[in-house]
């Protein structure tokens, strides 16, 4: 077998990492997950979530990769605990899942950098986002995204995905943060804050058992955990890195960048509604497309520059999450079977293409994807990784952690028991609500 490839730089493997975990689940979904869950309520329980349950949760995967240095699947019997070994299957089968409908609202954000160039959509965003998000141009442009995913990941670690994220991470940021202070200068952006960022407790006690699930699922979303491609990208990481360090890293500058969407995306839907708007295209899943394109139009001609550049950027924030689901089965198919990585590669886009095509035809049928992946396979897949750290693989875990960090044995063995209890709760009560809740309304879209 070919020698298994490593990050070049410790920088490379951060910004991989934090290139799979920024993406549209902060500048897309985080956003309007926001809206449609009470405003500053869900911020602040997703902030407890991303720091209380996530961060334990990341440096698990982080340990299990960098040890087994293998991909997510045979991890597992590389430690010696083969049965495990589903723990990966299910991350895997969960991964593929999300890139099926992550896909099609990929290929939104290119259509809206070509709409920005054109002009296309300046005179009605809100009809425009009704028209190019489902049907045959929704089902095209998935499939060029999903093309480009593969593309990418043909070309394997090192000359794809670590070029590809290098630039990305600074570009959010700067761009978050010209429409952020933008947004703030606006008419009418005023009481966004207030909305976004004092979290009404009533609120919150009253909707407990629907804002904790969605906040730790989305935290899990978008730290990309529970999905193996955390663990596939910590396979490349070499002995002497501090996993701690760099798992706070990629969590604080995730959150960060969520956190810093919602500043862009609230204010401007306060500045184009007086509100949160109900339905799709208002404080749903076009919020985006609908508040964000619209401050675009009234900036007229510069507006086609700004806009082309910031669905841009947003586009390579998609692609390099993107490629991070596909690599995990890519990984395992070339390790396992010594399959061709490009033929992999391709033939799993295109499988999942198939499999998008429902969610780009009707957008009843992505909030039907992603439902099923918040409420069910998210936790269930994180549950089974965290009782297997926790119980099973524990002393060795703590022994991995401490490699390449100076971290007290103490502080190790305190990690393992967060895992076993905090996290352990936290994530089950999570599953438990997300569950009885499908079960309760499955809402399937032909029922
Ligand atoms: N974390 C990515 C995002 O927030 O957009 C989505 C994602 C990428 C999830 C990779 C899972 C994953 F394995």
């Amino acid at each position: 077998m070919a020698q298994r490839e490593t990050w070049t730089t410790r920088a490379g493997f951060i910004l991989a990492a934090v290139g799979s975990a920024v993406g549209l689940g902060n500048i897309w979904q985080f956003p309007f997950k926001t809206a449609t869950n009470g405003g500053a309520a869900f911020v602040f329980v997703y902030l407890l979530a991303a720091v209380l349950i996530g961060l334990p949760t990341i440096l698990g995967e982080f340990a299990i990769g960098r040890r087994a240095k293998l991909n997510a699947v045979e991890a597992f019997e590389q430690l010696n605990h083969p049965a495990w070994t589903v723990v990966g299957g299910l991350g895997l089968f969960t991964g593929l899942w999300i890139l099926s409908y992550y896909s099609v609202v990929g290929g939104w954000v290119i259509r809206y950098t070509i709409g920005s160039l054109t002009g296309g959509y300046f005179a009605d965003t809100a009809t425009y986002f009704g028209a190019v998000s489902t049907g045959v141009e929704a089902i095209a442009f998935h499939a060029l995204f999903m093309a480009l995913t593969a593309g990418i990941v043909a070309f394997g670690v090192e000359d794809g995905i670590e070029k590809a994220t290098k630039l990305m991470v600074p570009s959010v940021v700067l761009m978050l943060l010209g429409l952020g202070v933008y947004a703030f200068t606006l008419d009418g952006s005023g009481p966004a804050y207030g909305y976004y960022l004092s979290p009404d407790m009533g609120y919150l006690a009253n909707n407990l058992g629907s804002v904790v699930p969605f906040a730790v699922s989305q935290a899990f979303f978008s730290l990309s955990l529970g999905m193996g491609a955390m663990i596939t990208y910590a396979s490349y990481i070499d002995k002497d890195e501090s996993l701690p360090a760099d798992g706070g890293l990629v969590v604080g500058l995730n959150t960060a960048i969520g956190v810093l969407a919602g500043l862009v995306v609230i204010p401007l839907l306060f500045v184009q509604f007086g509100q949160v708007p109900e339905g799709a295209a208002g404080g749903g899943p076009g919020a985006l497309f609908v508040s964000v394109a619209q401050a675009f139009a009234n900036l007229g001609m510069a507006g086609r520059v700004v806009g082309a550049l910031f669905f841009f950027v947003v586009l390579i924030a998609a692609l390099s999450s993107a490629i991070s689901l596909l690599e995990v089965v890519t990984s395992y198919c070339v390790d396992k079977y010594g399959w061709n990585r490009k033929a992999t590669a391709f033939g799993f886009g295109g499988a999942l293409f198939l499999l998008g095509t429902l969610a780009a035809w009707d957008t009843a049928w992505l909030g039907w994807f992603d439902t099923l992946a918040y409420s069910v396979l998210l936790p269930a897949s994180v549950l089974l990784g965290v009782i297997f750290v926790g119980w099973v693989y524990g002393p060795e875990a703590i022994d991995e952690v401490q490699q390449g960090s100076n971290a007290d044995a103490m502080y190790a063995r305190l990690w393992v028991w967060w895992l076993r209890t905090v996290v352990f709760v936290g994530v089950f009560v999570t599953l438990y609500l997300g569950v009885t809740s499908i079960y309760a309304s499955p809402g399937l879209p032909f029922l």
